[in-house]
């Protein structure tokens, strides 16, 4: 069976779409896919010239660079550059569209490409808020068009193989977890046009880095086979400021599954995370513990439970599951939108529509709830 070969248009021209579309010409075979491949047929940007600047920055690939695999085999071979986001939405060599702008712009961006026709993959957090989420998913039905929330992370492998030590049943069921995503990023250094200082951007440790505890949260206690709870609330938050601009230094929320358990959720632009625990998962018979960073991490451990409350996980046992070598690993999450678009599916069983609306909810609520300067922004749906 030849591949199903998708064809891609990046809209923005950042860091992160740099990273994406890397990963966009790393050979499939490296990861052991062979099913599906990626083109990049268009590039959009608020000019012509940085767009082509970022596909000549590609094309410009080093011999040790693992995309320059796609440069030699043709992935870049038809690319055009857009000086607008709306050529890429219009242009007819393109299928899906990967939104790469800043949390404020995903919204729009997204509306008009699936209003051109046009599948989409965007990035995280989906949108500013859940009306904005509903509206798009709206859309995505009507049109019958792939939509999806680029979290990277929920297709590593590492997030597969702890799906198979949850569904083996040896940790027996949850009873408390916690998750973290902190790093020390000197905000004091930066312009105050930077995107996690600006509250006009959705600035903030919140809303970038709040979705990454919530990926553990939700593939390690809202999919376990244990919880019944679709709609689980947050029952209490609070966030520190960044008086600079308002916007939250840090947010801690607690999260309850009904009939479960509850979870800590933390994001902090102000201190270190943990290397050893980015995220918990303590079950009856043992615990979890995966190692940091929470959007990719390689590492997570088994662990018995203290003595007094021994259960049957006896041993510690250590589970290294990278990434393969040369993908960054934003080229699993290709693939899935590659492998639903082939098949007819408007959404990922693995990133589903209500999962997403699940945390877009838990950060409209502790942001709403909180001092921050972002707590009233609203989203534009509906306009
Ligand atoms: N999945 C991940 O691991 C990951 C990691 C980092 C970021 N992200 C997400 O990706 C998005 C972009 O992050 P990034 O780090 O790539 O940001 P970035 O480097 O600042 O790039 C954002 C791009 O958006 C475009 N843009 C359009 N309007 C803009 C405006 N008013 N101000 C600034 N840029 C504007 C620009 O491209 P043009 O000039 O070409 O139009 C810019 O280069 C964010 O929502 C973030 O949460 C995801």
């Amino acid at each position: 069976m030849s591949a199903y070969t998708l064809r891609w248009g990046i809209i923005a021209t950042g860091k992160i779409s740099g990273q994406f579309a890397k990963d966009l010409l790393v050979d499939p075979s490296t990861r052991e896919v062979s099913d599906v491949a990626h083109k990049i047929t268009a590039v959009g940007s608020r000019s012509t010239e940085s767009a082509q600047k970022f596909i000549d920055g590609l094309k410009n690939a080093g011999k040790g660079d693992a995309w320059s695999w796609g440069v030699e085999n043709g992935v870049l071979d038809q690319v055009k550059a857009h000086g607008t986001y709306d050529g890429v939405y219009q242009d007819s060599n393109v299928d899906a569209i990967y939104v790469g702008t800043p949390h404020n712009l995903h919204f729009q961006n997204t509306k008009d490409a699936l209003l051109a026709g046009k599948h989409v993959l965007c990035e995280k957090p989906f949108t500013i808020d859940i009306e904005e989420l509903e509206e798009l998913v709206t859309i995505a039905k009507e049109k019958n068009l792939f939509l999806m929330e680029a979290v990277w992370t929920r297709f590593h492998p590492i997030a597969y193989a702890v799906d198979e030590v949850l569904k083996s049943g040896k940790l027996g069921k949850p009873k408390r977890f916690a998750a973290d995503f902190s790093m020390e990023y000197d905000l004091d250094s930066k312009p105050d046009s930077n995107r996690f200082i600006d509250p006009a951007l959705g600035g903030g440790s919140l809303l970038d880095m709040g979705p990454y505890p919530s990926v553990w949260a939700m593939l390690l206690v809202h999919r376990n086979p244990h919880n019944k709870d679709k709609n689980p609330k947050v029952v209490s938050s609070y966030q520190s400021i960044y008086k600079r601009s308002g916007v939250d230094l840090n947010s801690r929320w607690i999260v309850e599954w009904d009939g479960l358990c509850h979870g800590q959720l933390l994001t902090d632009l102000s201190s270190a995370g943990l290397q050893e625990a980015t995220a918990v998962l303590q079950c009856s018979e043992g615990d979890l513990i995966i190692e940091y960073p929470p959007y990719k991490p390689e590492t997570f451990h088994i662990v018995p439970r203290p003595a007094r409350d021994l259960g049957a996980i006896k041993e510690k046992t250590t589970h290294h599951v990278p990434v393969h070598s040369g993908n960054h690993g934003m080229s699993y999450e290709a693939d899935e939108v590659a492998r639903c678009i082939r098949d007819g599916k408007t959404e990922s069983d693995r990133m589903p529509w209500e999962e997403s609306k699940v945390v877009q909810r838990w950060l409209d609520d502790v942001r709403k709830n909180g001092p921050s300067s972002t707590k009233d922004m609203k989203g534009n749906a509906g306009q």
